[in-house]
């Protein structure tokens, strides 16, 4: 059992501290936010998280795990301090480190016994070097020792829980490798494979391993445009690649793009580092202009069946970034409906478990429904925008009739383009080759 303070109660600093608890550690969260903190304390989270209000509120029925917003408190018996506060994107694409360094100072000033600090966050190749200056410059005892190691978090939205507690690797960096040993040593019980490395390179390793995964998306999109003028149908295209080892199945998935708090704003942040470094970025610039298209060919297939948007009502399923998350940041959702709003259409949408996070963004832009069958109701047009399990057996026969023209637009190639004709709806997907008569699925 170890004392472990977790800053940060976002995706990574709540799952990470909860699963810490679940294996038997002390680990008080801390986060600044009173209203945050107090709901907490009753097991009420601020995000959603399938399996991680039932952790939580074991491990706080436990004793083991608690929350605070006193550093004083969260300090108190730490061993080590789990760093995972945010890093969003600054106004040139460079990664903000404000909280980062709030966080740093903070800590260094409670400093009164060894300490490890464990940097979750993705920052910059350096921060960690940059934190240790901070600490060493702040802390009010300069001969108490205190380590950083950087342990870049894998963990998806929607599936923290599981991917937190079956890790495929477990990174750690720093210029101490016992330090490094000890951290790994908390990750024991998951059976993972650690690799232990210097700060930069462990702080590299996440960013590569991002803009890889934005990559390989960024890659079958292309592909899929080039299914869709050649007439072969990217989701076998993706099967076929997939079954080989070297290239996995994972991630091949074509669609309107990667979205969300990670891949937009780590492969900007990585191309910004490149090139402020004297190296020019031209894959990832790529990768990310692949994806900007993909929203806006979207929206174009949409415009030439309609014939423009002024007067139609559009019906959107799914607002969130992605299934299982109500996370709405950099969603492919509110661009697509700003460029519909833009060109005259109404919109209706429904998600659902980010309606309120999705009102908070799009306001009263958006006719917000209580199922998919409300959307379709008298639409124009539906655009399949995350593929929630709850979207894949819709009655499409009902869907059909209450619509005023039967449209679906599959952004995520979830349904079956014959079927879907053979209802009589006019189907697009992304890339899905060409059906018996030669025309476009
Ligand atoms: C991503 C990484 O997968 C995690 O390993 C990483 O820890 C996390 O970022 C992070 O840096 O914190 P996340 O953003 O939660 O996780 O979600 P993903 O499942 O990776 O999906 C990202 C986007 O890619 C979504 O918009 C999703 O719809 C899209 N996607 C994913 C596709 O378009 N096609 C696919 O085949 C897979």
């Amino acid at each position: 059992m170890k004392n472990i303070c977790a800053i940060g109660v976002g995706y990574v600093g709540l799952v990470t501290g909860a699963c810490m608890a679940d294996l038997g550690n002390r680990v008080v969260c801390l986060n600044r936010n009173q209203q945050k903190c107090d709901n907490l304390k009753k097991g009420i989270l601020p995000i959603y998280e399938p399996g991680l209000e039932e952790i939580v509120q074991r491990n706080l029925k436990a004793g083991r795990l608690s929350f605070t917003t006193s550093y004083d408190e969260a300090m108190e018996d730490a061993e080590f301090v789990f760093v995972a506060v945010g890093t969003p994107s600054g106004d040139g694409g460079e990664a903000d480190l404000a909280h980062v360094e709030a966080a740093a100072t903070a800590v260094a000033k409670r400093i009164h016994q060894p300490i490890i600090i464990v940097n979750k966050s993705t920052v910059p190749i350096g921060t960690g070097d940059w934190v240790a200056g901070i600490v060493r410059g702040a802390m009010p005892d300069p001969n108490i020792p205190f380590w950083v190691v950087s342990n870049p978090e894998f963990l998806r939205e929607g599936s923290g829980v599981y991917d937190c507690m079956n890790p495929d690797r477990v990174v750690l960096g720093s210029t101490n490798r016992e330090a490094a040993k000890r951290v790994a040593a908390l990750y024991y019980p998951l059976h993972a494979e650690t690799i232990i490395t210097d700060l930069r390179t462990a702080e590299m390793i996440k960013y590569a391993s991002n803009a890889f995964l934005a990559t390989k998306i960024s890659f079958i999109n292309e592909m899929s445009n080039i299914c869709e003028s050649l007439g072969a149908d990217v989701k076998e295209v993706a099967r076929g690649m997939g079954s080989d080892s070297r290239i996995s199945p994972q991630f091949l998935g074509a669609g309107i793009g990667w979205g969300g708090s990670c891949f937009p704003k780590d492969v900007k942040a990585l191309a910004h580092m490149a090139s402020t470094h004297g190296t020019h970025p031209q894959m990832l610039r790529a990768v990310m202009e692949i994806n900007r298209d993909q929203r806006k060919r979207f929206v174009t297939k949409l415009r030439h069946i309609l014939g423009g948007f002024r007067g139609k009502t559009i019906g959107l399923l799914g607002l969130s970034f992605k299934p299982n998350t109500d996370d709405m940041r950099d969603a492919p959702s509110v661009e697509i409906i700003n460029l519909l709003l833009y060109e005259g259409a109404e919109i209706k949408g429904y998600d659902p478990v980010a309606m309120e996070n999705a009102r908070r963004i799009l306001g009263d832009t958006v006719t917000y429904c209580q199922d998919p069958y409300e959307v379709a109701e008298g639409a124009d047009a539906l655009m399949l925008i995350s593929e929630w399990n709850e979207f894949k057996q819709l009655d499409m026969e009902r869907i059909k009739k209450s619509m005023r023209r039967p449209v679906l637009m599959d952004g995520r190639n979830i349904y079956d383009p014959r079927r879907l004709r053979e209802l009589g709806f006019t189907y697009r997907g992304m890339g899905r080759g060409y059906d018996e008569a030669g025309q476009p699925r």
